[in-house]
């Protein structure tokens, strides 16, 4: 089965990123036939500074390989690397309604925040739709609020083999439903563009401020608190097992349990998860061009992948002839 995944490199990755995506892809390696790459056009849709997009593409990719991402496993690279991408894109376009882009969630509420949309916000999905389809994504780890994406990829696959035959390889999204969608600070889906985010590798001192944040309500120590409606307890339970998480509620509900207790608690368990791969990353970032090496071996071999689905969509559309 083919797995295939990217994340934006448009600013410091969390741990909405962490457990709604990573995490699974680093886990499909050892069992699956993996593809992942670092969305570099997709992230131009909200990155407008040169320098800030490279250097985020080199920590992104040094982040998923920090976190155990084996290039030798799994095919790795940098989406502009393979630009046939683009073409794939402009083909797929001639495939899609107006109307599915327009019912996007992830573009409506950009538009519902006063983003003045652009082409390419708007065309986001088509893009996203050739990065599956091109590489004949089978199976697509995403948090929840991508699956909508992956369902206009479907339908713009069915569409094209309508027309030209059984050529695009139809994808399904793969949703942790344990996970499904991480909250941020503020009880909000956590977002870089929220700014209510638990970024991964930042100083220790960082990370505990960060969770201090956490928003939560004033109910008084002494007293019975529900842990479904707590902020801190939702970002907890991700790095606890099924027996650990219900210990934690059991503490809830008994009363005697104080916001700043288990705060800290929090931060010692996310401090300790990631210390370890935090040296691996410090190496990865700091030999630019070994890491470059690494994404250009990855992208030759997504572009070998890519050639083959190019190669029957241009004789099927006429553009070879
Ligand atoms: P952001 O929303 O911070 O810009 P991205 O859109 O780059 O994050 O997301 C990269 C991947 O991480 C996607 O698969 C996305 O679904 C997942 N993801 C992002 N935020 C969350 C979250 N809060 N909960 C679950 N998954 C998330
Ligand atoms: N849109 C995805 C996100 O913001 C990133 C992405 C781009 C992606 N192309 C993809 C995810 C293809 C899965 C498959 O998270």
């Amino acid at each position: 089965m083919r797995v295939l995944s990217g994340i934006q490199p448009s600013g410091s990755l969390h741990l909405g990123n962490y457990f709604g995506m990573m995490r699974q892809m680093i886990d499909y390696q050892e069992r699956e036939e993996l593809f992942c790459f670092i969305a570099n056009y997709h992230a131009q849709t909200s990155l407008r500074d040169g320098k800030a997009l490279a250097r985020g593409t080199l920590d992104a990719a040094a982040n998923f390989l920090a976190l155990g991402l084996d290039p030798d496993k799994s095919v790795f690279w940098v989406q502009s690397d393979v630009p046939e991408v683009l073409e794939l894109t402009w083909v797929l376009s001639n495939f899609t309604p107006m109307g599915l882009l327009e019912r996007c969630h992830s573009y409506k509420d950009k538009v519902a925040r006063g983003i003045t949309a652009n082409h390419g916000l708007f065309a986001y999905p088509v893009l996203m739709a050739a990065d599956i389809l091109l590489f004949e994504g089978e199976k697509v780890p995403v948090g929840k609020d991508q699956k909508q994406h992956v369902e206009v990829a479907r339908d713009i696959a069915v569409k094209f083999n309508n027309e030209y035959g059984e050529i695009l390889t139809i994808p399904e999204p793969d949703i942790d439903d344990q996970v499904a969608t991480v909250p941020g600070l503020d009880g909000q889906k956590m977002s870089k563009s929220y700014g209510n985010t638990i970024d991964l590798f930042v100083e220790e001192k960082q990370l505990r401020k960060q969770i201090m944040r956490i928003v939560t309500d004033p109910t008084p120590v002494e007293e019975p608190k529900d842990p479904d409606r707590c902020n801190v307890f939702q970002i907890y339970r991700l790095f606890l097992d099924e027996e650990q998480e219900e210990a934690l509620r059991r503490r809830y509900l008994a009363g005697g349990l104080g916001y700043g207790e288990i705060k800290q608690e929090l931060f010692e368990t996310a401090r300790d998860l990631f210390a370890p791969y935090a040296e691996r990353r410090r190496e990865l970032v700091a030999d630019a061009d070994g890491l470059r090496r690494i994404l250009a071996e990855g992208a030759e071999r997504a572009r070998h992948a890519a050639a083959k689905t190019l190669r029957k969509v241009r004789k099927k559309t006429g553009l070879s002839y």
